[in-house]
């Protein structure tokens, strides 16, 4: 994959107007752009078309958890949207994740496009040990095992990968194979600031251990030049600069 493709842009404002202004600097130099509640909820659905027509594709961050008749029915309308990706909770379960994998396919084919990529967000990274013990009643696994049964879930269900912490990418890469999609936050270069993520992977580093595409937020959207900043990572992610 074109290492410019790996990049997601995490689109985290509020504004038609900021977000606009972020994909046309942007489009050429990230794969795609991630809208999630903040700005979905401000804006609305025509985002997502409205950045396609900039050249932009659109990761829909939503994380859909319902009964399977209901998120079946929301993945048929953001394939009609035509999102590159958006995503579920494997906690909604087998049969969920069956119906809104299905969904997608048969509203794509017919009409005669790509499906988008559905992914599953397994325990949110937070989500302590403590909690998954004390307030959800998970006994005898703990966060990472729990993560990659629903990882393996998430795949036999028909789904095409998983959001993860880059602590996760490994596991899961080794029970779920090469061809399953693995999308990781958390990242920053060495040169940027860690802003309040507490475990932070390099660009370098999570490709390395497998991830397929990397949501960056600040380390572009506030660099004092972030087209710069978005191809210094480009850059690192090709191994043509000095990664640390
Ligand atoms: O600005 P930054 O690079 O920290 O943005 C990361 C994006 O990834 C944000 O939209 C954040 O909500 C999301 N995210 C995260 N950590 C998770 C899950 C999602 O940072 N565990």
């Amino acid at each position: 994959m074109n290492p410019k493709d790996r990049i997601i842009l995490a689109l985290d404002v509020d504004t038609h107007e900021e977000a606009i202004k972020l994909v046309k600097e942007l489009a050429p130099y990230v794969g795609a752009f991630k809208i999630g509640m903040q700005l979905y909820n401000s804006i609305g659905p025509a985002i997502v078309q409205e950045v396609n027509q900039l050249g932009g594709r659109v990761f829909v961050d939503l994380k859909f958890h319902d009964i399977p008749n209901t998120v079946g029915a929301a993945g048929k309308v953001l394939t009609r949207l035509q999102c590159h990706m958006f995503n579920v909770h494997a906690a909604g379960g087998r049969e969920m994740m069956q119906r809104v994998a299905g969904e997608v396919k048969k509203e794509a084919a017919a009409l005669g496009i790509e499906p988008p990529l559905v992914l599953a967000v397994t325990v949110l990274t937070s989500i302590s040990e403590q909690q998954l013990k004390e307030e959800m009643y998970v006994e005898g696994l703990n966060v990472r095992e729990l993560v990659v049964k629903w990882a393996v879930m998430a795949k036999e269900s028909g789904l095409d990968g998983v959001v993860c912490s880059p602590r996760e990418i490994t596991a899961i890469r080794d029970a779920c194979g090469a061809e399953f999609k693995i999308v990781t936050p958390g990242i920053r270069p060495s040169w940027s600031e860690a802003n309040d993520q507490k475990r932070i992977t390099t660009p370098w580093d999570a490709l390395d251990m497998g991830a397929d595409y990397m949501v960056i937020g600040r380390p572009i959207t506030q660099a004092d030049n972030p087209r710069a900043a978005a191809m210094r990572i480009i850059e690192e992610l090709e191994g043509t600069n000095d990664a640390e």
